[in-house]
């Protein structure tokens, strides 16, 4: 897993060779380009996905939503194949698998098609079962992922599904060329702002052996970075097996506020933009509860440094693009606490890799 984390870097680059090319200013994508005008035409998007590709097909709506306008709802794969679900046929349904071979999300592309949907697959794994029943797709280029918690297959498929928005929103006039050129040069400047956040992994341990005898933490995000805190929450749980749980941060008062005392670690990703400001007051709530709060926060951050038992800096970037950042840390943050407390990092109790029976 560590390994894997670590290859981000380069696996983000090879989600977007030769699709990205940011010495035009282009994103190209054979098919997205073949099937234009279903993609400028689509009514709405409907993702369906499981575990964490579900959590990357949630960056998705607000990548879609925001740059491209295009309604979205993302769906559990085994709660939308059990459904009678309203599909016409100018809706794109897109299938999100790593490993290609998920049982609910295969019979949820199968029901789709049989309603007259137009299906697009996002997978890591060529000639998968999913890649094969799907209309069209695009690979993540991941390379083999081994590991039972999904790293590298994540920020790959919000890189491939990034560069599918950037694309439609600038065809759909929604972005106009000038900010559509300066996404493109920030995403080619990712790759080296993950390597920069890699590099904080010892401060990122030495916080890991402080909570790794937590009974429970909580993870708090908005906007593009609430899935981001659903993401962070899955990698302690199914690695660590310390319960976690991820809240939109604004949804705290209507529930897990309750649970906070000192003994409550709650990590929160209060990057600059968006809704700091909200984000900053959630931290004064936990604060004025003792709570223990470790932010993930834009580089050179003050405020919230004040407030935080810990903070992790990442580079600043556009925010559509945080989650590609902001996860690494809770990546690393998982990965240490696990081995920290002995557990099988690569092969977690009772899950598997590919999940290929109901
Ligand atoms: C299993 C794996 C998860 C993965 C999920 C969906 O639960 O342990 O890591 O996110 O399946 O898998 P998929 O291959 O469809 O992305």
């Amino acid at each position: 897993m560590l390994k894997e984390i670590h290859e981000q870097p380069q696996s983000i680059v090879d989600a977007y060779r030769g699709r990205l090319l940011a010495s035009k200013g282009i994103i190209k994508m054979g098919s997205v380009d073949n099937n234009i005008s279903r993609f400028l035409n689509a009514n709405r998007i409907v993702i369906v996905a499981c575990g964490t590709s579900w959590h990357a097909g949630l960056v998705a709506e607000y990548l879609f939503e925001d740059l491209a306008r295009i309604p979205v709802e993302v769906e559990y794969a085994s709660e939308f194949r059990y459904r009678n679900p309203i599909i016409n046929k100018d809706d794109i349904v897109i299938a999100i698998s790593q490993s290609g071979e998920t049982a609910d999300t295969l019979a949820a592309i199968k029901l789709a098609k049989s309603k007259g949907a137009f299906v697009f697959g996002v997978c890591n794994v060529v000639g998968s079962s999913i890649a094969r029943e799907t209309d069209t797709g695009a690979y993540t280029h991941a390379g083999p992922e081994i590991g039972v918690a999904s790293t590298k297959a994540f920020t790959t498929q919000i890189t491939v599904l990034a560069l599918i928005a950037l694309k439609l929103g600038n065809l759909k006039g929604e972005l106009s060329n000038s900010m559509y050129n300066h996404y493109i040069q920030e995403m080619s400047l990712i790759p080296a702002k993950v390597e920069e956040v890699l590099k904080m992994d010892t401060e990122i341990e030495k916080i890991a052996a402080i909570y790794k005898d937590a009974p429970n933490c909580l993870y708090l995000g908005r906007g593009f970075n609430f899935p981001v805190a659903l993401e962070g929450a899955l990698k302690l749980k199914e690695i660590s097996y310390i319960h976690a749980e991820g809240y939109p941060a604004a949804e705290m008062k209507h529930g897990p506020i309750a649970l906070i005392d000192e003994h409550m670690p709650v990590i929160v990703i209060a990057t600059k933009k968006g809704h700091y400001d909200k984000v900053v007051s959630n931290i004064q709530e936990i604060k004025a509860r003792n709570g223990k709060i470790i932010a993930i926060v834009t580089k050179g951050d003050t405020i919230v440094r004040e407030m935080a038992d810990h903070v992790i800096e990442i580079p600043e970037t556009e925010e559509a693009f945080t989650p590609l950042l902001s996860t690494i840390p809770l990546q690393l943050l998982s990965y240490y606490i696990a081995v920290m407390r002995g557990c099988n990092v690569d092969q977690p109790r009772n899950l598997a890799k590919s999940v290929t029976v109901e």
